[in-house]
């Protein structure tokens, strides 16, 4: 009997929360892992009861393999941070994602669940790809698709990776800072990716995922201020030297990202509602995000 859920993307960050939650729930999951995935992520899956299966999105007949049996597919991956050898937007987010699909329609899948993003301002590779997968999906004949819409995720976008250096007290603020964002929790997106399997309303639909709150990133920086206690320092880069990044951009891959920052700075706030009653989930909040890794600093604040 089919009954496996396939991930891919699942050494990487929300395919990693979603493998754990469909083990919480007590089913069975199938990873996609590649010969260069950190051997560490990889340790964590098989220990967490994961089939663990090597495949590249580049690799048709390794889709095959990995959709065979599998009644469900959750699809986080894509190379914009996790790059080796042959990957681009091109031949990952859209090739290796439309062979995906096609692996999956070809071998019986019956529910495809695809990671994408909110709709964002501007014509940029990453976008073209996600609408472009998003449009196959849908025209596939796969039984069911769901397809998840987030915005920004505060463990990447509020996270001194990118520049909002809570260890430090200070960020770099795209634009003014005020541009308003429904930030959303990694946990919380891997919560409506499993959920989605098993909820009929949330079939053949397209769901816009965000925190209920709209903030700018003075707001988070006002947030971690006033628990901390510490005054941050910032520096700004100006929305027109973004603009000018993203029309001097020929990198695709650049290009994407540098749209990314551009539309923090003008900011774009969704509906998270309908997903939510959609769902029955209400996502957790920018405060609890900030309360948390605050707590998670031992020796407190390094300023
Ligand atoms: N970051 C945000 O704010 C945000 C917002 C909205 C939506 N999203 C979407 O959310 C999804 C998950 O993001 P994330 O942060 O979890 O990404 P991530 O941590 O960078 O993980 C990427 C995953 O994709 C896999 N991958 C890359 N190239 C591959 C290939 N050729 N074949 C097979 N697997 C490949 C990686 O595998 P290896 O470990 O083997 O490299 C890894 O498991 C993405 O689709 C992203 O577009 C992100």
């Amino acid at each position: 009997m089919k009954h496996v859920t396939t991930v891919v993307g699942a050494t990487g960050l929300l395919g990693g929360a979603v493998c754990k939650q469909l083990r919480a729930a007590g089913l069975p999951a199938r990873a996609m892992v590649r010969p260069t995935s950190e051997p560490g992520r990889v340790e964590r899956l098989e220990a967490a009861g994961v089939e663990v299966r090597q495949g590249d999105l580049k690799a048709r007949s390794s889709l095959d393999a990995l959709c065979e049996g599998a009644r469900a597919v959750i699809s986080t991956a894509t190379s914009t941070r996790s790059r080796q050898a042959g990957d681009s937007i091109q031949s990952v987010d859209l090739e290796g994602q439309l062979a995906l699909v096609e692996a999956a329609r070809h071998t019986g899948v019956e529910h495809f669940v695809f990671v994408s993003f909110a709709p964002l301002q501007g014509n940029f590779p990453l976008q073209e790809a996600k609408r472009a997968v998003e449009q196959a999906l849908m025209r596939s004949g796969i039984p069911r698709y769901t397809i998840l819409q987030p915005t920004y995720f505060t463990e990447i976008w509020l996270s001194p990776a990118l520049g909002f250096d809570f260890l430090n007290a200070q960020a770099r603020i795209h634009g003014t800072g005020h541009g308003r964002l429904n930030w959303i929790s990694v946990e919380d997106v891997a919560r409506f990716a499993v959920g989605a399997l098993g909820r009929p309303r949330a079939w053949n639909a397209v769901l816009q995922l965000g925190g209920e709150e709209a903030l700018g990133q003075l707001d988070v920086v006002r947030l971690f201020e006033q628990r901390s206690g510490c005054q941050w320092k910032l520096e700004h880069i100006p929305e027109q030297a973004l603009r000018e990044q993203f029309n001097g951009a020929t990198d695709p891959l650049q290009r994407s990202l540098v749209a990314l920052m551009l539309n923090v700075a003008l900011g774009g706030p969704v509906d998270p509602r309908p997903a939510m009653e959609v769902m029955a989930l209400r996502p957790s909040r920018v405060r609890d995000y900030v309360e948390r890794v605050l707590a998670e600093q031992p020796m407190g604040l390094l300023v």
